[in-house]
């Protein structure tokens, strides 16, 4: 088995990372300090206690409330530093950021702001050796009118926002509520994804509509796709990747789901690994991808396909790409 310092060592693309879900407790407490807000919590220990999620619907509340202390353009620059600061630390050269607009807009924060914010530290990210790009995800559990607005809003912007995703709870909010939405965006030349959740009621149903209705470049998740041989041979034909996160799964579903992981890799398909919430999930790319090596006995053989597969899913040009392969 590698060990943790061959893993931290390795070039890595990461390509599920909701930025709101690397605020660490500090930045918290900073931010809600000069923005003169009682959080209800007074020091790091006492953030770190409330973090009791075991399922996402649990975790999505405490992700929530705890962005609220995001308010000034400069507060969303400095969460995105910070988190490409560590990145660099874990030798991930290519990161594609998931972000949510509406989770921001929607307590009145302006849709530039949180642009303005993440765009600056994107722009600066070569500085730290990472090639950088935002994907814009759209809120399921909001209406698809909301996700057609944030989309209106994105649209001056367009050429600095490569792709739109899906994201936040799954249950009651299957992929083609959004197709309208995901059509315009991909007309507008947006990149596709969305997150397929882990064992959901509807998981193949789910999985179907974003390979054949929505027609998606990468699923996010999206194991349970090894429960449907048609359609795995169908994203090996199409190398459509999965973006898999085990520690995030590790805390929602209680199991890493790792013989998953493995069962696809080993039928070839293009699987990466993930760190999804870093900051409440207290595990960054590296602890991912050592914690899912270490618990299912990963040969050096197996990691560094892993890590190959990000750059080869990742939405940079084949020039690029083969400075990692
Ligand atoms: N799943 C769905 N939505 C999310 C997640 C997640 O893990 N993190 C942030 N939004
Ligand atoms: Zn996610």
């Amino acid at each position: 088995m590698p060990s943790k310092e061959f893993i931290q060592g390795l070039p890595k693309a990461e390509l599920h990372l909701h930025i709101e879900g690397t605020l660490e407790p500090e930045l918290k407490l900073q931010l809600a300090d000069k923005n003169q807000m009682d959080i209800g919590f007074k020091t790091i220990d006492e953030i770190k206690e409330s973090y009791l999620f075991n399922s996402l619907p649990s975790f999505l509340e405490v992700y929530y409330s705890g962005m609220s202390v995001l308010q000034t353009e400069d507060d969303f620059y400095q969460l995105a530093w910070a988190y490409l600061e560590k990145a660099a630390q874990h030798n991930v050269r290519r990161a594609e950021l998931f972000f949510d607009p509406q989770a921001h807009t929607s307590r009145g924060v302006t849709f530039e702001t949180v642009f303005n914010g993440y765009y600056r530290a994107v722009s600066e990210s070569d500085k730290l050796g990472i090639s950088t790009d935002l994907i814009m995800c759209f809120l399921r559990d909001m209406s698809a009118e909301s996700a057609a607005e944030t989309l209106e809003q994105a649209l001056p912007y367009k050429d600095k926002i490569l792709g739109v995703g899906l994201d936040s709870d799954e249950k009651g909010n299957p992929p083609l509520k959004f197709a309208e939405v995901f059509r315009k965006a991909k007309a507008e030349g947006f990149r596709l994804t969305m997150h397929c959740d882990i064992d959901q009621e509807n998981s193949i149903e789910h999985i179907r509509q974003v390979l054949f209705d929505i027609g998606v470049e990468r699923i996010d998740h999206g194991t349970n796709i090894v429960e449907n041989q048609e359609y795995v041979d169908y994203i090996n034909k199409h190398t459509i990747g999965l973006t898999c996160c085990p520690v995030s799964n590790g805390f929602v579903v209680d199991d890493m789901k790792g013989q998953e992981i493995i069962e696809l890799l080993e039928q070839g398909v293009k699987v990466t690994i993930n760190s999804d919430d870093p900051a409440y999930f207290q595990s960054y790319i590296s602890d991912d991808l050592y914690a899912l090596a270490q618990v299912y006995n990963l040969t050096t053989e197996q990691v560094v396909q892993l890590a190959k597969n990000s750059f080869e899913i990742a939405w940079i040009s084949d020039e690029e790409k083969t400075k990692f392969l």
